[in-house]
């Protein structure tokens, strides 16, 4: 009899023999016969498996299935799924050979052949084909950041970032967006998704708060819910789900200005020096909501608290998440996160590993990382029940999404990318965002028929500008870098055949703004920026955008600012010479949606999902007596 068979028959009868001693009965492991173990090679490696394997079979319980394909695994490949490598550094020959469980497209990993969701579906079929010549046929799953849509891949809708969705505050408006993406991330082959962003920015001076959806607890767990529902909804594929990843846990958007421990941020990646109690109220929450809606995978964040990375952190991630709070999927690693644990690598995987991080997001020396892994399992160091618990974990979830099963794109749903429901779903989510925050002589909604409009600013005509970070690249792009709808082309499309439109990127025009029946819009913003790199000390517009406003407020008597940027900004000593104001955060690609609240077609709805300060000296939020710029829920409907 072979060596391993016989090993797996002494576990199955100490396993029978231990479960009749204990009063729950552990889960009934199949009989194994010599047809359904690979027999061994000549070479002494275990040899593939047939298509009756037991774990192959989709009609028995996960949880056995798991058992079994779990029985069958060396270390090598237990260590290989618990690795997630980004698709720009495998090579490709190593996900069989290595058992590789993940890869990902980091923000922009478009495919080298170029970027239509045709490309990106031959892309990833093409890496989940390698995967399953592994011996044990396990396929990957591949992940991206669609934060805001399908939002690395040209052609994809773009929904507005979440703090935009935040003042929509419409949880079944979420659940549908998070629908939409799965439809398109499935097109092209994708089921897994590093979203919802389920932060609570205390600081808007951060480059991420964009990417949640409120300052406010409560309402972040209410749409983060709703989002994962929308996106892991059952009813989408035959044999699939997508999954979410509520991130980055916890406490990411607590920290204090200037502790980050990434040189080149303030912000981003910092240290939550709050104590346990404000934690659990404020951070928390948000993630035994995530939880309690199916959710599957959860990153943890880079930043700090209790003295230590969130990443060694095992009372927060076991104690808490895992055991207290009940969270049975698998917990991944940030980018590369697990080396900023401490210098020595060994340490730092060990520390992780042994504090709760189920899947290491490496994401680029795989090898280093399964080496070093597998060094401290043969040292002791990280117990092989801590592998088989993230093995487990990272299977069972695999199995659940179906991947097993059908772990291929779909391209029947590729008419889904680019949809025209999908469109108008997201120009109705850009009418529900925008703000009304002041508006002197009731100057909105404008007549469609108003016969000179004057707008300005080159983020009026943009959608590299109005889409924001995340979006075809990591840190965003102007100009026209994905089919969509500028606010300008949007305005020009709503107003009547009788109206005059001029406009100018710099804010100065020829025709004659003074006139009674002239209207000045002007568009201005933040440039594209994603994570520290957006963190902001003054909070002021960019010195060109300044420049268009002063133009503007100089000659134009009816001005009507719209604010294009991922946080309120500082615009006290400005706004008074502004009659109107408009806050459309980052709008995405449907920029016709600014428009319909603009002439009245959408009524004003949006309200502050974060306080609008009157300083950056009111920051972090509630630390200031002095009365904010807008409140927190501020918003006016134009009537
Ligand atoms: C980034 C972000 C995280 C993202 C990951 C993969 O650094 O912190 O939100 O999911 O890397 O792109």
């Amino acid at each position: 009899m072979k060596k391993q068979s016989l090993l797996r028959i002494s576990l199955f009868l100490f396993l029978f023999i231990f479960s009749a001693c204990t009063p729950q009965a552990l889960p009934s492991i199949p009989v194994q016969t010599e047809d359904t173990y690979a027999p061994l090679a000549p070479d002494g490696v275990p040899s593939a498996v047939g298509e009756d394997a037991f774990y192959k079979q989709a009609d028995a319980s996960i949880p056995e299935r798991v058992e079994d394909l779990l029985s069958r695994m060396t270390l090598d490949e237990k260590i290989g799924q618990m690795t997630l490598v980004e698709k720009g550094s495998i090579e490709v020959a190593d996900l069989p050979s290595l058992s590789i469980g993940g890869l990902l497209s980091g923000g922009g990993g478009a495919p080298v052949e170029g970027n239509n969701p045709e490309k990106w579906a031959a892309m990833v079929d093409g890496f989940q084909q390698s995967a399953l010549e592994s011996r044990l046929n396990i396929p990957l799953i591949y992940g991206v950041d669609a934060v805001h849509g399908h939002n690395n891949v040209v052609g994809a809708v773009i929904f507005p970032h979440n703090i935009g969705l935040g003042a929509a505050n419409d949880p079944a408006l979420m659940a549908e967006i998070g629908r939409a993406t799965a439809l398109e991330m499935a097109a092209t082959g994708i089921y897994w998704n590093y979203a919802p962003g389920v932060m609570v920015p205390q600081d808007i001076r951060w480059g991420r708060i964009y990417e949640g959806y409120s300052e406010n607890t409560e309402l972040v767990s209410t749409l983060g819910a709703a989002y994962l529902q929308g996106l892991q909804s059952t009813d989408l594929f035959e044999s699939n789900i997508t999954i979410g990843t509520p991130k980055h846990f916890v406490g990411d958007g607590g920290t204090a200005w200037g502790t980050s421990t990434n040189s080149g941020y303030k912000l981003d990646q910092g240290v939550t020096e709050i104590d346990e109690v404000t934690l659990r109220a404020v951070h928390l929450p948000p993630y035994q909501s995530a939880i309690d809606a199916g959710a599957r995978s959860i990153m943890i964040s880079y930043s700090s608290w209790g003295g230590m990375k969130m990443h060694a952190q095992q009372y927060l991630i076991t104690d808490v998440l895992k055991d207290e709070m009940g969270f049975t999927g698998f917990i991944v690693s940030d980018w590369e996160a697990i080396d900023q644990i401490t210098g020595d690598y060994y340490q730092a995987v060990v520390t992780a590993i042994n504090a709760g991080v189920d899947m290491n997001m490496v994401p680029y020396n795989y090898n280093r990382f399964i080496d070093t892994l597998t060094k401290a399992v043969d040292e002791g160091d990280v117990p092989i029940s801590r592998i088989d618990d993230a093995v487990r974990r990272i299977l069972t979830v695999k199995m659940e999404m179906g991947l097993f099963e059908q772990p291929f794109s779909q391209p029947e749903l590729l008419a889904e990318v680019d949809s025209d429901a999908h469109r108008a779903l997201a120009r109705e989510a850009v009418a529900k965002s925008v703000v009304l925050l002041k508006n002197d002589n009731n100057l909105l909604p404008l007549d469609k028929d108003t016969p000179q409009i004057f707008i300005g600013g080159v983020a009026a005509d943009d959608i590299g500008i109005q889409s924001g970070g995340w979006t075809i690249e990591w840190q965003g792009k102007k100009g026209a870098i994905t089919p969509g709808t500028t606010i300008l082309e949007g305005i020009e499309n709503a107003v009547g055949a009788g109206t005059v439109i001029e406009y100018s990127k710099a804010g100065k025009f020829t025709g004659d703004t003074e006139a009674a029946d002239a209207i000045c819009l002007a568009i201005v913003g933040e440039p594209p920026y994603a994570e520290g790199k957006g963190d902001s000390k003054s909070l002021k517009l960019p010195s060109n955008e300044l420049r268009i406003l002063r133009n503007m407020e100089e000659g134009c008597p009816n001005l009507v600012v719209i604010l294009i940027s991922g946080r309120p900004l500082i615009v006290t000593d400005s706004i008074d010479s502004w009659d109107a104001l408009v806050s459309a955060w980052l709008p995405g690609t449907e920029g016709a949606g600014v428009a319909d609240v603009l002439f009245g077609d959408q009524p004003f709805s949006g309200t502050l999902s974060y306080t609008w300060p009157a300083s950056v000296e009111q920051l972090p939020v509630g630390s200031s007596s002095e009365a904010p710029l807008f409140p927190f829920g501020f918003g006016m409907t134009g009537e």
